[in-house]
């Protein structure tokens, strides 16, 4: 990622969850490389380790990374990590929640657990987030940017928990959004398809059975992934002033694939 030139987030206090990997990771990197003052969180230590050597490298103007590995679907450890933010930085200016899982498989083969997998950590730990997050973000009038996916509105195969998920993500999102409109917090989501992360290429490696002839209509001969600091730079945008006109929306970015 070439250095910004932008410093949106100067002494700003944002957690990150997803942090370790991907599009998470990204977005560390673009909000610390723009001063901003992140906690990134995953269940994924060796990302997190990885991702914070990454900010070191490239923050200016005061930025800074610091970790927590922690599971967003558990709500005991959510209240202490939002609380832990708060009691060392001061304040809560924004909730970027990335942390996601993607299991794909034939329904008839999918198990009740399976299918709550990804509600479980998606949906349910996103809500914990913003939950414990609001009370400090209505103090600094500050915003959330969900990420939802264009599996939600445009039917991928095989994914129906997740789809599922990520339809639950985009619905709260707007329902939150009008919930705080009047309090000033602003609820975005950022809906991507498409991008070249761990996620994808494992998606990769389970289709084994599954029918690839579905899958075209996702990945087009002319269309070829995104990279995740394309990705990044959106949730950046939506979480700092540039943004400040929007709430309760749900921004695709996926190259065009599903226009
Ligand atoms: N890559 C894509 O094409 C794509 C498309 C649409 C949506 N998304 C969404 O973007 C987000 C990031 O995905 P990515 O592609 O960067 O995947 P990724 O696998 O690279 O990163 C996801 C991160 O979430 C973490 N995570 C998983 N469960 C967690 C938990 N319980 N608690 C804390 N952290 C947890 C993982 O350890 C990982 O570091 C996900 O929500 C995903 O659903 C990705």
């Amino acid at each position: 990622m070439s250095a910004p030139i932008l410093s949106r987030f100067a002494n700003k206090v944002v957690i990150v969850t997803g942090g370790g990997s991907g599009i998470g990771q990204a977005v560390v990197r673009r909000l610390a490389s723009e001063g901003a003052i992140v906690t990134a969180v995953d269940v994924n230590e060796t990302g997190l380790v990885e991702g914070a050597k990454q900010v070191e490298q490239i923050a200016v103007a005061g930025g800074r990374s610091s970790f927590v590995v922690g599971s967003v679907s558990n709500e005991d450890s959510v209240k202490k990590i939002v609380q832990d933010v708060v009691d060392r930085e001061g304040r809560l200016d924004a909730l970027i929640n990335v942390a996601g899982i993607l299991r794909s498989n034939n329904t008839l083969d999918t198990s009740l657990e399976q299918f709550m997998e990804p509600i479980h950590v998606n949906l349910v730990g996103t809500f914990l987030f913003c939950r414990e997050a609001m009370p400090h973000l209505l103090k600094t009038k500050g915003n959330i940017v969900n990420t939802a996916s264009t599996s939600a509105q445009y039917g991928h195969p095989y994914m129906a928990g997740y789809a599922a998920s990520k339809g639950g993500v985009e619905s709260m999102t707007k329902a939150l959004a009008w919930e705080y409109i009047r309090q000033g917090v602003r609820i975005n989501a950022v809906a991507p398809g498409g991008v070249s992360t761990p996620l994808t290429a494992a998606q990769e490696g389970r289709m084994g059975t599954l029918d690839r002839s579905l899958f075209q209509r996702l990945t087009r001969p002319d269309f070829q992934f995104g990279m995740p600091d394309q990705v990044a730079s959106v949730f950046a945008m939506l979480a700092s002033e540039d943004g400040g006109f929007m709430t309760g929306e749900i921004v695709k970015v996926d190259g065009g694939v599903h226009n």
